[in-house]
């Protein structure tokens, strides 16, 4: 496939390299390539199959605006966007394009959220839960977009309407660190995933990109990442 990576920092320069590792063409754009998503043109994409996004909160919705207006498919690691997933998600709908999102492209965060829905039967009973997440003091956006998918879990099992609190640590160089407590007067649940690098998100960037070629519709990695 003909890739474009916009963002080549921490996470994008991996995609890059798994990208090229499963022989797939990838160019990258970086801030000054794709300053008011100059990258972005009809123009430009022409001749390209998925646009993969892991770039920053304050630009990823203008790059997904230019990509589905295009007619490109996009696969959007960035987080910090989802107060405006339903005016992106009918975007895409209109567009007739391809779109894969994740606030963690982990196939073991993934099996994580399955973990947090089985475990979270316990919100029926007595227990009550907590989410703490520890990132890396870079990291722009708080909580983690991936704390809030567990909350939503915890909130469709639970079917309670008050959220599990979310507690964030920012510190030195933690890749990702998400834990869910469930605490009864007799007892306490712990889940625990610890990402020992960045590789497992840009690895399933890279299959949702190939799953996503050729592709309609909007979807969400964790119901994906099976068929992957
Ligand atoms: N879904 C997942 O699995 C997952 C995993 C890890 C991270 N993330 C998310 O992915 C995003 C990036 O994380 P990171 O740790 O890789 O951050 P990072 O190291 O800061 O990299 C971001 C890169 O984006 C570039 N950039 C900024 N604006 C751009 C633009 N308009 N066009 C093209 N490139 C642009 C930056 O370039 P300059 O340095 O030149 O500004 C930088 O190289 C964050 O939102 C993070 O939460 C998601």
């Amino acid at each position: 496939m003909h890739l474009l990576l916009l963002g080549c920092g921490k996470t994008g320069s991996l995609v890059a390299e798994i990208a090229a590792e499963r022989r797939h063409s990838v160019r990258t754009a970086g801030s000054n390539e794709n300053a008011a998503c100059a990258a972005l043109t009809p123009e430009k994409l022409h001749d390209v199959d998925v646009v993969i996004d892991f770039t920053a909160p304050h630009c990823v919705t203008a790059h997904i605006e230019a990509c589905v207006k295009a007619g490109r498919n996009m696969v959007v690691g960035t987080t910090g966007w989802y107060s405006e997933i339903d005016r992106i998600r009918t975007l895409v709908e209109e567009h007739k394009t391809g779109f894969v999102y994740a606030a963690n492209f982990s196939v073991g965060v993934n099996l994580f959220f399955d973990a947090a829905r089985a475990a979270a039967a316990a919100l029926r009973h007595k227990y009550s839960a907590q989410i703490f997440e520890r990132h890396h003091a870079h990291k722009k956006d708080a909580p983690s977009g991936t704390a809030m998918a567990i909350q939503q879990i915890l909130r469709e099992v639970s079917g309670k309407s008050e959220p599990a609190e979310i507690t964030s640590f920012r510190e030195g160089e933690v890749v990702g660190l998400h834990e869910v407590v469930l605490e009864s007067p007799n007892d306490r649940i712990y889940l625990c995933h610890d990402a020992k690098s960045r590789r497992g998100f840009a690895e399933g960037a890279v299959l949702a990109a190939e799953w996503i070629a050729g592709k309609k519709g909007f979807y969400d990695f964790k119901d994906v990442w099976r068929e992957l």
